[in-house]
């Protein structure tokens, strides 16, 4: 480049950042420094699920019974604010309850989120696979990190296609599993070294904290990092909400720039291994698979580990009433009410923060200056992490009701103090009414307040699903990844 274009571009670049109202500088994203694992031919991982059928009948068709979970339940349909609460990022088209692991492939290809990877174009990188099943570790292993991380969907849209099983839990090729014992094992890199950054390394951890650790494959919260977008689990300074979002700040990370509000937000995934830990149970050492995988006996009379990943209430007395003397009624009634209060605090903490960023809209057109602007963006950046931590993990009430309490409380500070700047900088810029929000009482009049052309979605993701994903299939077929009857 000669010293001419390159002042250009930096002119360029310069006016740019002074005309554009997203380039507030608080947050500027370094990545850390970390490991990326090459090929390993050493690590097995022998993905297909079908290939354990006939030799271990019981333990599959309790997994394959996840499929019984089928319902499915639109978050952003039943509370329409979060469409605003996550403007400008993807999530705010499509956000499901979870449902059956059985689902796991089936629904990241369904989900409008994902968009239409061959039909508009392929943007989905790799890592959105990530925790969808054993195909992603065995990838891994033989593609390395860098292979696999660096991959869009149509890279490995014919690779990765079975669900959340076997091989994601155990060591299917050892001598152990071979004689019927579970072999435990964590196959994927990036979750090894998240222990680690804990002082829990898996090889290190007894049997009860192996099996909640196995949980934390996916169960967690975690970030793309670098241009890689190598998943990273946010854990340098501890798993709280504070010490998670102080992370993130140091690092400057950012998941996107808000579309109202035009604060640099993170979106939380679903940390609850985080919350367990945290909570009553995960203190006294009361593991995930004390509730969701309980020893049932078989119709042979002999013991196994139930695999219908669900609600524990299903099967209570192998799960609660194993320690506890209450009724079902009594303790099921104790969660509901949790799940109540908790509920709640959490849709004030979403009626703060709407207003906020419409608030901190308002205040931009009225001229405010991004060095006025940037305390109450931060405040709603860090109102909002809270928020979501406490959201996105959806069992944050049976696991741990008093932690989520204590950070959805403090989201609802953050939120104030937000509103009292954003006041301040409102008044100082002429408005001293009340900021007007626009009609948002259902999903429909949400998208179209945020400019979501949602009918358009659906056709680009149905015409996906008809054309790319049956030629994936396919080939996975050939490959013998899938088994041949398989629809
Ligand atoms: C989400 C993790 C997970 C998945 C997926 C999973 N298992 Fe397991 N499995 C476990 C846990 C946890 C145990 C019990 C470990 C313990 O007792 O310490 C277990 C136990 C076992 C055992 C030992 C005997 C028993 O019943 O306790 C076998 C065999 C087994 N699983 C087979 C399978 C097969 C086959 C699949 C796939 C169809 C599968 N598992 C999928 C987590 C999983
Ligand atoms: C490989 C990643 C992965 C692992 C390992 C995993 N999960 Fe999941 N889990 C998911 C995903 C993804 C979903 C949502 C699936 C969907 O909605 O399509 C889910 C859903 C669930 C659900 C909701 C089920 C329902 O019917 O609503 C529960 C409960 C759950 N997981 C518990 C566990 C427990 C306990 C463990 C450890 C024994 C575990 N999971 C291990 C990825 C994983
Ligand atoms: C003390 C028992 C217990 C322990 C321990 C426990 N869970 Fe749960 N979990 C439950 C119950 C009960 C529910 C359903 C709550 C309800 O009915 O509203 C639930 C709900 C969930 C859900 C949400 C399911 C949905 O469809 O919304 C997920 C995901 C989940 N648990 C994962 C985990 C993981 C991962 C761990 C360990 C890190 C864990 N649980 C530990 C009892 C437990
Ligand atoms: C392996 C044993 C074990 C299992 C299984 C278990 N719990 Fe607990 N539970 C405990 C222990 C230990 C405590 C800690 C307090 C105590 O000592 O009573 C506790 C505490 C509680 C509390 C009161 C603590 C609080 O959060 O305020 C509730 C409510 C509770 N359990 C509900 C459940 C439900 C519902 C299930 C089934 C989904 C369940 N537990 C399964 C052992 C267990």
């Amino acid at each position: 480049m000669n010293v001419l274009t390159k002042s250009l571009v930096i002119t360029t670049a310069v006016l740019a950042y002074v005309l554009s109202p997203q380039a507030i500088a608080e947050f500027k994203y370094t990545p850390i420094e970390q490991e990326v694992k090459p090929v390993n031919p050493e690590l097995i991982v022998e993905s297909a699920n079908h290939q354990f059928a006939e030799k271990y009948p019981k333990q599959y068709q309790t997994w394959a019974d996840t499929a019984q979970s089928d319902a499915i339940d639109s978050v952003n349909v039943e509370d329409p604010r979060t469409v605003i609460l996550w403007a400008g990022y993807a999530f705010a088209k499509e956000y499901n309850k979870p449902r059956g692991h059985f689902y796991s492939v089936i629904d990241v290809r369904n989900i409008l989120r994902t968009g239409a990877p061959g039909v508009t174009g392929d943007t989905q990188p790799m890592a959105c696979w990530t925790c969808k099943g054993p195909d992603v570790a065995r990838l891994i292993a033989e593609w390395g990190e860098e292979g696999y991380f660096s991959g869009k969907w149509s890279k490995g849209g014919a690779e990765v296609v079975n669900a959340i099983g076997c091989a994601d839990c155990h060591d299917t090729g050892s001598e152990d599993f071979a004689q019927g014992k579970p072999a435990l094992r964590i196959a994927r890199p990036h979750v090894l070294r998240a222990l680690d950054k804990l002082d829990m390394s898996f090889d290190g951890l007894d049997r009860t904290d192996q099996r909640a650790a196995i949980c934390a494959n996916c169960h967690v919260e975690y970030y793309f990092a670098g241009d890689l977008k190598q998943v990273t689990f946010p854990w340098e300074k501890g798993v709280t909400a504070d010490a998670i979002e102080q992370h993130y700040d140091e690092i400057g990370f950012t998941d996107w720039t808000h579309k109202i509000s035009k604060a640099q937000m993170l979106k939380a995934q679903h940390p609850d291994y985080e919350t367990w830990m945290l909570g009553m149970h995960g203190k006294n050492g009361v593991t995930c698979i004390d509730c969701h995988m309980p020893k049932v006996k078989g119709a042979d009379g002999k013991v196994f580990t139930d695999h219908k990943i669900g609600n524990p209430f299903d099967s209570f007395n192998n799960t609660c009433a194993n320690c506890h003397d209450q009724s079902k009624e009594t303790l099921q009634n104790i969660v509901q009410s949790r799940k109540t209060e908790i509920k709640d605090v959490m849709i004030r903490l979403e009626d703060q923060l709407v207003h906020a960023h419409f608030e901190a809209q308002a205040a931009w057109n009225a001229g405010a200056s991004k060095q006025e602007m940037e305390p109450a963006l931060v405040d709603i950046r860090h109102a909002q992490w809270r928020w979501d931590y406490s959201a996105a993990g959806h069992g944050g009430h049976i696991h741990a009701p008093e932690v989520v309490l204590h950070v959805l409380g403090t989201g609802l500070d953050k939120a104030a103090d937000a509103r009292v700047k954003l006041a301040r900088v409102l008044a100082k810029h002429g408005i001293t009414e009340p900021v007007k929000i626009p009609d948002i009482s259902t999903a429909e009049k949400a998208w179209a307040a945020t400019g979501i052309d949602i009918d358009a979605e659906h056709k680009a993701k149905d015409e996906f699903l008809k054309t790319v994903v049956p030629q994936w299939d396919k080939e996975a077929r050939a490959k013998g990844l899938l088994p041949e009857d398989k629809k």
